[in-house]
């Protein structure tokens, strides 16, 4: 069997504490099953741009294409850097020249404890947000006119091709129907942007049609918001714009226990995928061996499940929820451990 080659980009603040606790998972799980994960680390981070003014070296994506299987990343974001620069060219530089253009952010919960809803139980959360996630204003096009003076003005575009939002919404009735779910919500703000959302209503009707077996149902995004708090056990496959989704998957992780257990993957089907926590670099926690390690360490998980190891992928999300079951947690969750010592409460398990 081959071995995995991941290229590991621990990143900045709490990303260096939870991708340690990540990589020793994947090693103990590979390990167990007497297989490799190779793990190649790179520096790319605010720590090396504030040094030497590069955030993404020359070439990087070209050798990350040739040489790996798949991206782990921590997390970008230094308040020492200007505005995120080199988050912004490093993340967003990623999914847009890798077109990473599925944010896929599955939402499960772990043990009933983690949910803030009343009387929820694990059965009642299992949906998954697809976020488009190489348009919208995240673009990047805009500017200002007459800065700082009075009559400044600032744009920004929110940017939506027929071909960005046909592969998203596509790939969203694709997984449901791979996976057997039942239904397929888009949730856009149709009601006020009449065009470019339009295109998402034109767009999700056409491709529905294409899955009589699936059900499709439209939400002003809103509203959504207001659902997943009131009823989240209605949802099953979500797909939404860049920045709404953006949004409502920080929503999402509240449902599960908050960011430290949310995981997420942005993926070119058939291409190489970059798999990242939800959460940021957490510049306060840095340091502290506080951070919750399980969203990267279910980052992992999806990761693997994403390139063919569904067996091992399990195995991981099962040792997490023991672990959660046993209270063997960050304090963000109701346990006492450190980040090591939980990142390890799930290695032993892993080990055993
Ligand atoms: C996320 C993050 C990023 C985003 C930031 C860090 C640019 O919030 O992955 O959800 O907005 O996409
Ligand atoms: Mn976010």
């Amino acid at each position: 069997m081959t071995d995995l080659r991941i290229a590991v980009v621990p990143g900045d603040g709490i990303g260096v504490e939870v991708i340690a606790e990540a990589t020793k998972c994947l090693t103990a799980v590979a390990d167990s099953a007497g297989r490799a994960v190779r793990l190649t680390p790179f520096d790319w981070g605010a720590e090396r741009y504030l040094k030497t003014g590069v955030a993404l070296p020359p070439g990087s994506l070209e050798m990350l294409r040739d040489g790996f299987d798949a991206i782990l990343l921590g997390a970008m974001g230094d308040p020492r850097v200007p505005d995120n620069r080199h988050a912004a060219e490093i993340l967003l530089g990623l999914r847009f020249k890798l077109d990473l253009y599925v944010n896929y952010r599955p939402v499960r919960l772990l043990h009933e404890r983690l949910c803030p809803l009343k009387g929820a139980r694990r059965e009642d959360l299992d949906f998954v947000v697809f976020r488009e996630n190489t348009e919208g204003p995240y673009v990047m096009m805009g500017g200002h006119f007459k800065k700082d003076t009075p009559d400044e003005v600032a744009t920004e575009i929110d940017l939506n091709t027929r071909k960005g939002v046909e592969r998203i919404i596509r790939h969203a009735f694709a997984f449901a129907q791979r996976t057997a779910r039942r239904e397929v919500v888009m949730a856009d703000k149709s009601n006020v942007l009449i065009h470019a959302h339009e295109l998402w209503q034109r767009v999700f009707k056409t491709v529905a049609a294409e899955y009589p077996g699936i059900a499709a149902r439209h939400l002003y995004v809103d509203n959504l918001a207001l659902q997943l708090v009131r009823d989240p056990r209605q949802f099953d496959v979500i797909v939404t714009s860049n920045m709404f989704g953006d949004i409502v998957t920080d929503l999402a992780a509240g449902l599960q226990g908050g960011l430290g257990m949310a995981a997420s993957g942005n993926i070119h089907p058939g291409g190489l995928s970059l798999f990242e926590p939800v959460h940021g670099s957490s510049p306060p926690l840095a340091g502290k061996n506080v951070a919750n390690p399980m969203g990267a360490i279910l980052t992992a998980a999806l990761m693997l499940e994403h390139l063919g190891w569904p067996n091992e992928a399990n195995r991981i999300e099962s040792a997490v929820a023991s672990a959660v079951e046993d209270r063997q947690t960050t304090v963000d969750i109701g346990g006492s451990l450190g980040t090591r010592e939980a990142g390890e409460a799930i290695g032993a398990r892993l080990r055993a």
